[in-house]
C-alpha cells in the first residue's frame, strides 16, 4: 500500500471504514460475467478474489472494457483466459492468457474464439483508482463506437431537433406491373418496429464548453478523457434524455425519415440562445455515437420547428409559420399542422402521381436505373423542401466558420457561406398557401441537388425542369455545395464534388436544406 493510499483510507470515518473492509472481504468466488451485460466496477473496491467466470460458449465471445473516468498512472490491468486450469490469469500466468489493452479512446476488447469449457476474467488493481465497465457479448464488443453520428434536424433559439443514428433500414417494396399502384398524395409511416428490434438510445447533450475537446483526426478526446458512454454520461451540466423515459425537457419518438432506417427523434427544449452544444447518443448503455455539434439561433429567431409529418417524412426543421395555437405546444407535427398548407401540398402530390401513372410503370422503362416509385419519392422530397421553406440565419462573418473545434475534418479552413436569402415580411413567394410572414426572415435555400434528383428520377414527359446555375438557380437554390457547380461541368465535374460535398456536417455547419 502506498502511503498516499494509506492516508486516504485512514481519513474515512469509522462506519465507512467498516463497510469497505466488509465489502472487501466478501467471498465472491462465483462472480460471473453475464452475456450481453455490462458490469460496473471500481478498481480499489473489487471483489476478492478479483476474478469472474465466463460461461462456456459454442460461439466466440468478446470481453470488452470501457473506462468511466480518465485513467491515471498505474491503473488496473485486465486479463482473460479460456483455460479453466488457470484460476487467476495475470501477467505471469503463461498459457492462453490474453491481456485486454485499453486504447486512447478508453475502450479495449479481446475475443475468445474457443471457449467451450468457459474461462476467467481477472483484474489486477494497480494503485490508482479507476471506475470501469466490463462487458461480455456474443456479437462483437459490447463497448464500442458506432460509425454513424447523431443527426441534427435543426435548432431554434431554445430548442433542438436531434436524431439517433439509424437502425433497421427500410427497403421500400416497389409495386410491380400489372398492379403498379402508388399511394397518391398522403402517405402513412409503416408501423414502428417492436421493442425487441428497437435499441435503447439515450441522448447526452450539453454546452460544448462542458465537454472535453474532440480530436477528429485521432478520434479521441482531450487529456485522455475516455470516449465511452459511462464517462460521457457523467460529464456535468448535461441534459440526458432517455428514449424510454425522457425528462420533461426532451420528448422522444421513433421516426422513419428516409430509407436509412428508423431513428429515435428527440425534441429538446430549454436551451440557451447562441450557444454551441455537443450531442452524443448512447445505444443500449454501452455504444457511443458522436460527437455532433450545433448552435442555437439568436433570441429573435421566431420560426417554429416542424416534424413528424407522414406526407413529408424528411421535413424536420424550422418553417416560417406563426407560433402553434395554444400555449402547451411549441412545435408543429401532423396533429396541429395547418391544413391550409398540407391540403394543397398533398393535392400537388396527388396530381403529380396521377400524371406519372399514365406511364406504363413497371411494363415500360424510361430509365435503366429509375422506377416510377423512385420518381415519386424524389419528387416528394423536392416538393416538401420547396413548399415548406426552411428558416435560417445570416451568420455573422466572425463566426461563419462556426466550428466548435473543427480540427482536421474540414481543415482547408472552409469559410463557405451558407445559401441564405433574406425574405421581406408578407407573402411567401415559394408557397402562397403559407400564412404571410409577420416579420422579416431568412430562408435557408433548398439544395439544388434535391431538384436534380427528381429531374433524374422522373420520366421526361412530365417536363420536370430544374434551373441551371448559369441562369439564376442560386436565387432559389443552394448551388454547388453537394455536387460541383454546373458551370464546372466538363472534365472535373462530379457528383459530391461540390464545395462541401454535403448539405450539413457534424460541426454544426448547414449550407443548404438538403
Ligand atoms: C446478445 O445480443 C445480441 C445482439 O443484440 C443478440 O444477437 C444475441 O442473441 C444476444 N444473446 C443473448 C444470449 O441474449
Ligand atoms: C484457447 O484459445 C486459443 C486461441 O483461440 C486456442 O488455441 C486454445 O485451444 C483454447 N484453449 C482451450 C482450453 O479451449
Ligand atoms: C477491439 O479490439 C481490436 C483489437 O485490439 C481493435 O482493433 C478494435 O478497435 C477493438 N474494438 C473496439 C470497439 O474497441
Ligand atoms: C394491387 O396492389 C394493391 C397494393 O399493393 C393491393 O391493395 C391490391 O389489392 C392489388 N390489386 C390487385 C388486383 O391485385
Ligand atoms: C393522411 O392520412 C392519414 C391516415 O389515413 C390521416 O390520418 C391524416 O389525417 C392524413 N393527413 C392529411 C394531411 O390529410
Ligand atoms: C460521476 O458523477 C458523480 C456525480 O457527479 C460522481 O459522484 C461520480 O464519482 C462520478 N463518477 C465518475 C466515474 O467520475
Ligand atoms: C435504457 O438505457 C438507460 C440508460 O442506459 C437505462 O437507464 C434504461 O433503463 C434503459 N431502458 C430499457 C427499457 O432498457
Ligand atoms: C389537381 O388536379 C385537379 C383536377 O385536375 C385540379 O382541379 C386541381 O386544381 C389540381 N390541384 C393542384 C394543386 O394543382
Ligand atoms: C462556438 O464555437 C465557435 C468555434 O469554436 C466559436 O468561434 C464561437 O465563439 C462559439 N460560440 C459561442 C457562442 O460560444
Ligand atoms: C399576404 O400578402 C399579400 C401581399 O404581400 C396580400 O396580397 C395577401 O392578401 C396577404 N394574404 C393574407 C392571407 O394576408
Amino acid at each position: 500500500m502506498t502511503p498516499n493510499f494509506m492516508s486516504k483510507f485512514l481519513l474515512l470515518p469509522r462506519p465507512l471504514l467498516f463497510l469497505l473492509i466488509h465489502a472487501g472481504t466478501l467471498n465472491a468466488q462465483n462472480q460471473v460475467l453475464v452475456l450481453n451485460q455490462s458490469l460496473s466496477l471500481v478498481s480499489n473496491n473489487l471483489p476478492n478474489p478479483p476474478t469472474f467466470s465466463i460461461p462456456a460458449s459454442s460461439t466466440p465471445l468478446t470481453i470488452s472494457i470501457a473506462f468511466c473516468e480518465t485513467p491515471q498512472q498505474d491503473g488496473p490491468r485486465f486479463f482473460v483466459t479460456n483455460d479453466t486450469g488457470i484460476g487467476d490469469p495475470g501477467p505471469g500466468s503463461g498459457g492462453d492468457v490474453f491481456e485486454i489493452t485499453v486504447g486512447e479512446n478508453g475502450m479495449g476488447n479481446v475475443t475468445l474464439d474457443s471457449i467451450s469449457n468457459g474461462g476467467t476474467f481477472a483484474v489486477t488493481a494497480g494503485t490508482s483508482q479507476l471506475s470501469f465497465e466490463v462487458g461480455l457479448s456474443d456479437s462483437g464488443p459490447l463497448h464500442s463506437q458506432l460509425t454513424s453520428l447523431p443527426l441534427l434536424g435543426d435548432s431554434t433559439n431554445n430548442q433542438a431537433l436531434l436524431f439517433s443514428p439509424p437502425f433497421l433500414p427500410v427497403n421500400p417494396s416497389d409495386p410491380t406491373y400489372p398492379n403498379y399502384t402508388l399511394p397518391l398524395g398522403n402517405i402513412t409511416q409503416p408501423p414502428p418496429p417492436d421493442s425487441s428490434q428497437t435499441p435503447n438510445f439515450t441522448l447526452i447533450l450539453g454546452p460544448t464548453t462542458s465537454f472535453p475537446t474532440f480530436d477528429a483526426s485521432n478520434n479521441v478526446l482531450s487529456n485522455n478523457f475516455p470516449m465511452t458512454a459511462c464517462a460521457l454520461r457523467n460529464v456535468s451540466n448535461l441534459v440526458v434524455g432517455e428514449s424510454t423515459n425522457p425528462p420533461a425537457n426532451a420528448q422522444a419518438s421513433l421516426w422513419l425519415r428516409d430509407s436509412d432506417g428508423w431513428r429515435t427523434q428527440w425534441i429538446v427544449s430549454g436551451l440557451d440562445s447562441i450557444t454551441n452544444y455537443t450531442a452524443y447518443v448512447v445505444q443500449d448503455g454501452t455504444k457511443i455515437a458522436g460527437p455532433t455539434y450545433f448552435r442555437t439561433k439568436t433570441a429573435i429567431f421566431s420560426c417554429p420547428l416542424v416534424h413528424s409529418l407522414p406526407f413529408c417524412p424528411s421535413t424536420s426543421y424550422s418553417v416560417p409559420l406563426p407560433p402553434p395555437p395554444g400555449t402547451a405546444v411549441t412545435t408543429y407535427d401532423a396533429s396541429n399542422f395547418p391544413s391550409d398548407v398540407s391540403d394543397p401540398l398533398i393535392q400537388y402530390m396527388t396530381n403529380f402521381t396521377v400524371t406519372l401513372l399514365t406511364f406504363a410503370c413497371g411494363r415500360d422503362w424510361y430509365s435503366p436505373l429509375q422506377t416510377c416509385a423512385d420518381c415519386q419519392r424524389a419528387y416528394r422530397t423536392w416538393l416538401c423542401a420547396v413548399q415548406l421553406p426552411r428558416c435560417g440565419e445570416i451568420p455573422d462573418t466572425t463566426t461563419s466558420a462556426s466550428t466548435p473545434q473543427s480540427s482536421s475534418i474540414d481543415s482547408g479552413a472552409q469559410v463557405v457561406f451558407p445559401a441564405v436569402l433574406s425574405q421581406p415580411k408578407g407573402d411567401i413567394a415559394r408557397n402562397t398557401n403559407l400564412p404571410n410572414a409577420t416579420g422579416d426572415w431568412v430562408e435557408l435555400l433548398p439544395c439544388l441537388e434535391s431538384c436534380n434528383a427528381a429531374d433524374r428520377a422522373c420520366p421526361n414527359f412530365l417536363g420536370f425542369m430544374c434551373p441551371v446555375p448559369r441562369f439564376n438557380a442560386a436565387s432559389s437554390y443552394g448551388v454547388g455545395f453537394i455536387d460541383g457547380d454546373e458551370k464546372d461541368k466538363g472534365s472535373d465535374w462530379e457528383q459530391d464534388g461540390g464545395m462541401t460535398g454535403l448539405s450539413q456536417d457534424r460541426w454544426g455547419h448547414v449550407w443548404c436544406n438538403g
